[in-house]
């Protein structure tokens, strides 16, 4: 029998360290879950708090050599990956004319392309019901400024994970892209390279454990988008009825206000 696995990127904080102990708690019929992320330390950590065996793969999801070992460990293990969760991901915001080149294109490196790899990896491992969640953001629903490359690669999730999901409808395995709004992880820590968060973020700032099992419920129930809150789910209705000119205009007086 082929172990049946459940595979997470960016599993050593935020959102993939909550989904890590959500499957662990809640998917019964998951046999061993591999964590990747950089920091093993944070993945040791993490390994002890679960009760189910885990691999832990402590490496760069950019990197060549990471997806040669990825490719390795699938084909020898040849496991049933009941579920892929893309969690790993960064954004830094600021004008990007005043940003680092490398740190800007990493996003997309990162977001965009080492999803895209790892989604493509593991596709052919996965069957009949198996499940991918990738984690966009409501940034995906409209332009952001100060956000821009950011706002973009999450666009690209959101797009690819739309379309994959009924692609892969013929196979029965289901993709969810979670477009959260902002959640209180160390996510701000990395974006906040200097430049201050809008203030109305913190407003609309939601809690990691809700946003991790509102997604796992709504991939569940196959559904093609999973939006926590319903500020966020107002404003993907209203990203796809009011002109996005209009809803940057406020955006950015929201913006200045308080700045
Ligand atoms: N927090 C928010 O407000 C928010 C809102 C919407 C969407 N999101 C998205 O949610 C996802 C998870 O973010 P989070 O909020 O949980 O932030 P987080 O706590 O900073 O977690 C990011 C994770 O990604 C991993 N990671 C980043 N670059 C990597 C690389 N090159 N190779 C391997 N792992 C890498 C990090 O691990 P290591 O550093 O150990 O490698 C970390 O585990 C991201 O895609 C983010 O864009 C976040």
């Amino acid at each position: 029998m082929n172990k049946k696995i459940a595979v997470i990127t960016g599993a050593s904080s935020g959102m993939g360290r909550e989904f890590a102990l959500y499957i662990d708690r809640h998917m019964h019929n998951i046999d061993e879950i591999w964590l990747i992320a950089r920091r093993n330390e944070r993945l040791v950590e993490l390994q002890q708090m679960i009760n189910l065996p885990c691999v832990l793969i402590n490496d760069d999801i950019n990197k060549e050599s990471f997806i040669e070992k990825y490719k390795i460990m699938l084909k020898q293990e040849n496991p049933d990956v009941r579920l892929l969760t893309n969690c790993a991901g960064y954004g830094v915001l600021g004008k990007f004319d005043e940003q680092v080149r490398e740190i800007e294109t990493g996003m997309i490196e990162t977001n965009c392309i080492a999803l895209t790899n790892i989604t493509s990896l593991t596709i052919p491992y996965m069957k009949k019901n198996a499940r991918i969640i990738n984690i966009a953001s409501a940034a995906a629903f409209l332009p952001q400024v100060d956000f821009a490359v950011y706002a973009a690669t999450k666009s690209y999730v959101l797009s690819f994970s739309r379309a994959l999901n009924h692609e892969l409808k013929s196979k029965k395995i289901y993709v969810t892209a979670v477009c959260p709004g902002p959640v209180n992880t160390e996510f701000f820590h990395i974006a906040e390279n200097g430049v201050k968060r809008a203030w109305y973020k913190n407003y609309f700032m939601s809690k990691v454990e809700d946003v991790v099992e509102n997604a796992m419920k709504d991939s569940v129930a196959k559904k093609e988008i999973s939006v926590y809150s319903k500020s966020m789910r107002f404003l993907c209705i209203a990203s796809k009825i009011m002109p996005h000119g209009f809803l940057l205009k406020v955006m950015d007086i929201f913006s200045k206000k308080n700045q």
